[in-house]
């Protein structure tokens, strides 16, 4: 298995082969040659997703996508996605990491799992930091401790879910009893003034009466705030952790049919059409 998402040789269609529309959009990108493994060799589409283009210049060029698809010999990316390297049948937690994710948010899990460890915490706050940010690393960036604590519920603790969940909340407001403070990087993402909504504040205030309060506040102390991806952490260090934290099913992530198996599969299938 490779040790990092390798992306396979692919190819742009040339711009000056889609309509002006496409090319001003910058959608060339979206569109694929027939590769030599491709089905029938025939030119793939993908459709950029709602969460993507809603409000950007980009949501106007659906309706030019829907046309360039109507072109012989042109089909919406379905499946495998040749640009990708392809999943085993019956994927394990490992296999997100080393074949989806990216190198920034594999290593920034990969790191705050193991300064947690380093820190002498208990294995499911390693897990937690493990988990904590999975869905900006395989689907969603907004929201993403709410859909993290989602993806993650059948197979882990319910005390790793909660806190993977609430650290959304609480990483914006400090602890200085346990030396937590406000992020610096926030302050370059944000702004200086940025202010959370109420409801993240409200969040934080109940997550603070909560027993499991002090696991989740782990997460945030052990979140690492400056990503470098040229830090290797090998995924095999935390084996353990995993074997005993995180019940992986036997039919593999995304097909054992619990409430959360269509979301790894579309970290599996992230191009597909519909
Ligand atoms: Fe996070
Ligand atoms: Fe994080």
């Amino acid at each position: 298995m490779p040790e990092s998402t390798q992306a396979r040789p692919s190819s742009r269609v040339l711009p000056h082969e889609l309509p002006a529309s496409l090319r001003e959009a910058g959608l060339d990108n979206w569109i694929r040659e027939p590769l030599d493994d491709a089905v029938d060799r025939r030119r793939r589409i993908i459709m950029p997703p709602a969460v993507a283009t809603t409000g950007t210049p980009l949501s106007a060029c659906k309706g030019a996508v829907l046309a360039e698809a109507r072109h012989p010999d042109t089909v919406f990316m379905m499946g495998d996605n040749p640009a990708l390297p392809t999943m085993p049948e019956r994927p394990v937690l490992k296999d997100f990491f080393l074949l989806r994710f990216g190198p920034i948010s594999r290593t920034h899990l990969l790191q705050s799992a193991r300064v947690a460890r380093e820190n002498g915490l208990d294995e499911k706050v390693i897990m937690a930091c493990l988990l904590h940010d999975i869905a900006i690393a395989g689907l969603l960036s907004a929201n993403h401790g709410y859909w993290g604590a989602q993806i993650v519920a059948p197979y882990v603790d319910e005390e790793v879910c909660w806190a993977i969940e609430k650290h959304e909340a609480l990483r914006y407001f400090p602890d200085e009893s346990v030396g937590y403070t406000y992020p610096e990087a926030y302050i370059n993402y944000f702004g200086p003034d940025y202010r959370p909504p109420d409801y993240i504040r409200r969040e934080h205030e109940a997550a603070r009466q909560h027993r499991w309060y002090m696991t989740s506040r782990l997460i945030t102390i052990n979140d690492i705030y400056s990503f470098d991806p040229d830090v290797v952490v090998d995924f095999d260090e935390f084996e353990d952790v995993v074997g005993r934290n995180f019940r992986q099913p036997a039919e593999g992530l995304g097909f054992d049919g619990s409430p959360v198996a269509h979301m790894w599969r579309t970290m599996i299938w992230p191009n597909n059409f519909l």
